[in-house]
């Protein structure tokens, strides 16, 4: 399914493949994070995008924008589907960071990837960002980066299913949010993990994200393919029972 994106947060690439292997054809994508491409790089990322896979490098730039643009850049080099850097690294590093995708695309002969922002970490609370000098709701804090990340032109924000509604309402129906955070229901791990900010799949579709991304509910299944199949039937059955 289109919407679920597969986080293969896994210790090599030879398992990674494996994963992917196992979830192709039922799994939308495929997330790469900071662990996995620091332990293999390039060549994991390119060993999906020549099956086909889309791939959602979720590096998570955060730097002076030259230096954004240039990491931009060579990831978009890479033939990658999407892409993120944070909110909070202000206007101009995200306009460098979208400007320096279409130039390396157009360059690469490549289509240029999806660039999206991280608004809050779901794993943040009300205390934790307060703790960042953040004195303002998390409502108001995801909103209002958001709204800078819609300003500057980027393709949308990664944000929890709990402000997902609101940021709809305010960047529009085109925005594309992508909700990690999915715990409960069939998505069920010992517990919510690190996360913080969590909702089951079905209450992220409903409150209107273009994608969810589901990390250990899959990943650490027995039998991971099982695992997304109940994820879709249980976001199936949401779906013919809306009017
Ligand atoms: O295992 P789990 O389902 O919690 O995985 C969620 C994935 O989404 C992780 O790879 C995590 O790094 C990523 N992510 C997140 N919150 C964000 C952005 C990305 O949990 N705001």
């Amino acid at each position: 399914m289109d919407k679920l994106l597969v986080a293969l947060d896994v210790e090599s690439g030879v398992r990674a493949l494996e994963l992917a292997r196992a979830l192709r054809g039922v799994a939308g994508g495929f997330k790469i994070g900071s662990r996995l491409f620091t332990l293999e790089g390039p060549a994991v990322v390119r060993a999906l995008t020549e099956k086909g896979d889309r791939v959602f490098l979720d590096l998570k730039f955060h730097d002076i924008p030259n230096t954004v643009a240039s990491a931009v850049s060579a990831a978009t080099s890479l033939g990658i589907w999407m892409l993120n850097v944070h909110a909070s690294g202000g206007r101009p590093m995200m306009k460098a960071a979208m400007d320096a995708a279409g130039e390396s695309a157009a360059r690469s002969g490549v289509q240029r990837p999806l660039v999206i922002a991280v608004t809050v970490l779901t794993s943040m609370n009300g205390a934790t960002l307060s703790q960042s000098g953040v004195t303002g709701s998390m409502h108001d804090q995801v909103v209002r980066l958001a709204t800078l990340a819609h300003g500057a032109g980027l393709d949308g924000v990664v944000a929890s299913a709990q402000e997902t509604r609101l940021i709809r309402e305010t960047c529009g129906a085109d925005f594309q949010i992508v909700t990690p955070g999915i715990r409960g229901g069939s998505a069920a791990t010992s517990g919510k993990d690190d996360q913080e900010r969590t909702t089951t799949a079905p209450e992220a579709v409903a409150a209107g994200a273009s994608y969810i991304v589901v990390g250990r509910p899959i990943i650490a299944a027995s039998d991971p393919r099982a695992a997304a199949e109940r994820l879709i039937s249980e976001l199936t059955t949401l779906r013919t029972v809306e009017p």
